[in-house]
């Protein structure tokens, strides 16, 4: 079930054409939108949440048409923005605690509700600290917990990964996950990072220029491919391992790419395993590894085929 639909999505600005046709259904689940900087993620997310007027096309959020329904949209969706927007001299717990009193939630149900999105976002123990404080990884932090405060169905998070070191982002990775997993929320979530959401993502869809790139399901994305990869040592200790392991397999009849020490065997059946294995022992190595490749995201950005024309993922 789509939780967003995007039909011919345009927005024009004075000089530049932020969305142009923009046509895609958003899923249940983690969504990440990907794009370089000014592909038009942000204006996206502000003309879904009806704070900014697209020049053409439609869009529905939770089955209700942004052009008519923009209160209704807000009540139910959380939004957590890409620019620093924290007052300073306030303390988290005040700052989400009135962001939920905002929403309408009672004083007794908001307390609840700040304690448990403060929980949830690791902030417990800072929680009465003044904001102005704060590290950069704390105030996404924050900027998460208010977004989830009022209880959302869907949440909007733009760049939430900006500016953390790879730990923050991996713990901001995992955070996101566990909105849907634990919570139930859908998410879309930006990022101008292709790779960052593989692991987090239930589905990406890149865009360009105001454009769609593709729209898949990380699954389909991340596949197996109909390639072997393999790694090879020499219990004797010599260094020229994957040259007699190549040689060996190529005078069996295996096809092999090389790269560096990893070699590449396209396989036609699951008796390919058993011919590398018994071509590489009777060359006297060991194997460290076989397995199936996968496809990785980042290497769809190789190829810029937009949605529609002829296109196929790069295999390893
Ligand atoms: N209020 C505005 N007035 C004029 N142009 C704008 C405005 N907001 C955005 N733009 C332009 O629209 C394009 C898309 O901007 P947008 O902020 O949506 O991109 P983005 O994908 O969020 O980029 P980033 O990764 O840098 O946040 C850019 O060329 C930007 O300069
Ligand atoms: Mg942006």
């Amino acid at each position: 079930m789509s939780t967003i639909t995007i039909e011919a999505l345009t927005k024009r600005y004075s000089r530049v054409t932020a969305l142009d046709q923009l046509t895609v259904d958003v899923p249940e689940g983690v969504c990440g939108l990907v794009g370089a900087n000014g592909a038009g993620k942000s204006t996206l997310i502000k003309i879904l949440l009806g704070l900014s007027t697209p020049t053409a096309g439609r869009a529905s959020v939770l089955g209700y048409d942004i052009a008519s329904h923009g209160p209704e949209i807000r009540q139910l969706v959380g939004y957590m923005p890409e620019h620093d927007c924290l007052p300073p001299d306030v303390s988290a717990a005040e700052f989400v605690m009135h962001m939920a009193r905002i929403s309408g939630l009672p004083t007794g149900a908001a307390r609840e509700r700040t304690a448990d999105t403060l929980r949830h976002v690791g902030l417990m123990e800072e929680r009465y600290r003044r904001m102005g404080g704060y590290s950069t990884g704390m105030k996404q932090r924050v900027k998460l917990a208010q977004a989830l405060v009022h209880d959302p169905k869907l949440v909007f998070l733009d760049e939430p990964t900006n500016g953390l070191d790879p730990v923050g982002r991996d713990e901001m990775l995992d955070l996101i996950r566990r909105i849907h997993t634990k919570f139930g929320i859908s998410v879309l979530v930006t990022s101008h990072l292709l790779g960052e959401l593989e692991r987090t993502s239930d589905h990406v869809i890149i865009i360009d220029g105001g454009r769609l790139l593709k729209s898949r399901s990380t699954g389909e994305l991340t596949s197996q491919t109909h390639t072997l990869i393999l790694e090879v040592l020499d219990p004797a200790g010599g260094a020229d391992a994957a040259d007699r392991a190549q040689a060996s397999l190529e005078a069996s009849g295996l096809g092999v790419r090389r790269a560096g020490e990893l070699m590449y065997v396209p396989a036609t059946d699951e008796s390919t395993f058993d011919s590398i294995r018994d071509t590489v022992a009777h060359a006297g190595l060991g194997l460290v590894r076989l397995q199936r490749d996968r496809h990785h995201i980042a290497e769809i950005f190789a190829e810029n085929t937009p949605e529609g024309s002829q296109d196929h993922v790069v295999t390893g």
